[in-house]
């Protein structure tokens, strides 16, 4: 008899990147290329550093649990009201928050299939249904097929755009054709985890279809391009009713002090997000056509990582390959791309390193 519910018995637990220090001890190695996780290439921005120092003197007194100022400087930012976003600890406690919050027994999940792993993960350890569309063309977010789907008992719909693994991208256009499909009653959480990086034409713009569509969370993160995935800080864009709900569950203070004070500062640092999108710009193609002349299949990406399939190169031997020289990237064979790595963009030098690494594994 097992001593919880079946559907914690069957739970894989999430497997998140190696981190460096572990991979050095393992391997008895170090100058280790981290690109597993799509943190930023470039560090935290120096201003939060600072704010982040100066914070910590008060790190014997409980944070803001309201995060008073993260909220308004997000608010003043975005062109929305403070109570219309709320932050938590890192954007996957969002999406935690939003199936804890919304979700009852019996009703459903839904999005694509092969996408970020946390939506699966969030239904599943609390039992609820969890529905997937499957993907066009292999990579791609089909936004129809998702639709089709909807039932009457759907309650919450995850999209990520771009999406992470593949880094692809849908447009407006479709997300339109989608939103107005859905009932009113059900929630459209639109994960916009790497929006900085995007340049792609017909993207959303999410703060204005928001005004349309009253059902749209708008999910965002400050653990990519600002650089802060360490101190764990997300935030979410949503009317005031839906953030008043997700209060009454969260934790009261599910984002640290230290966490608040550098998230505000690194909303005033544009040149730090600036460089970090400079960097992804000029970086990833110069990995993906490294990638490709290795023979990889290299999938388009608005994000700061490349989905690059190695046809016929089974995804956990490429891997550990590249750790014993010292590049640690991320299989995804978990996701359903057995022959996937996902590449974060790094530095010229570590991208180099990866390319270099790889030419050495594959024995080309
Ligand atoms: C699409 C997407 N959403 C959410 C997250 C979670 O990020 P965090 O919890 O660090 O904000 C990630 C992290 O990789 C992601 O790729």
């Amino acid at each position: 008899m097992p001593i919880v519910p079946p559907y914690v018995e069957t739970l894989m637990p999430y497997v998140p990147g190696k981190p460096i220090e572990e991979v050095e001890r393992e391997y008895g190695i170090s100058n280790v290329a981290k690109l597993a996780s799509n943190e930023n290439a470039l560090g935290p921005s120096p201003r939060a550093l600072a704010a982040v120092r100066e914070a910590a003197a008060g790190a014997h007194l409980y944070p803001d649990g309201s995060a008073y100022h993260l909220r308004n400087a997000l608010a003043g930012k975005l062109g929305v009201k403070p109570e219309e976003v709320f932050v938590a600890n890192g954007s996957n406690e969002i999406i935690d928050l939003l199936v804890e919050t919304f979700v009852l027994p019996g009703e459903e999940v839904l999005t694509s299939a092969r996408t970020f792993i946390a939506y699966k993960l969030a239904a599943q350890k609390l039992g609820r249904t969890f529905v997937e569309a499957p993907m066009k063309d292999g990579y791609w977010y089909d936004l129809d097929a998702i639709r089709q789907k909807l039932s009457p008992r759907t309650k919450l719909v995850f999209l990520a755009n771009p999406d992470n693994p593949t880094g692809t991208w849908f447009l407006e256009k479709e997300l339109v054709r989608f939103l107005d499909a859905v009932p009113p009653g059900v929630l459209v959480a639109l994960d916009e985890a790497y929006v900085e990086y995007v340049d792609a034409a017909g993207y959303q713009d999410s703060m204005a279809l928001r005004r349309r569509y009253p059902n749209l969370v708008v999910i965002r993160t400050f653990s990519k391009i600002y650089g802060l995935a360490g101190f764990r800080l997300g935030y979410a864009i949503a009317r005031p009713e839906i953030g008043g709900y997700v209060e009454r569950v969260r934790m009261p203070f599910n984002t640290s002090l230290v966490a608040q004070a550098a998230g505000v500062a690194a909303l005033g640092d544009a040149e730090h997000v600036q460089r970090g999108r400079a960097l992804v710009q000029a970086e990833r193609p110069f990995l993906s056509e490294g990638l490709a002349a290795l023979g990889a299949t290299v999938v388009p990406s608005q994000g700061n990582f490349v989905l690059a399939d190695f046809p016929g190169r089974p995804g956990k031997e490429l891997f550990e390959a590249l750790l014993r020289l010292g590049v640690v990237v991320r299989p995804v064979g978990g996701y359903g791309f057995p022959t996937a790595q996902r590449i974060t963009v790094g530095t010229h030098a570590e991208n180099e390193k990866c390319l270099a690494a790889l030419r050495k594994a594959l024995g080309k």
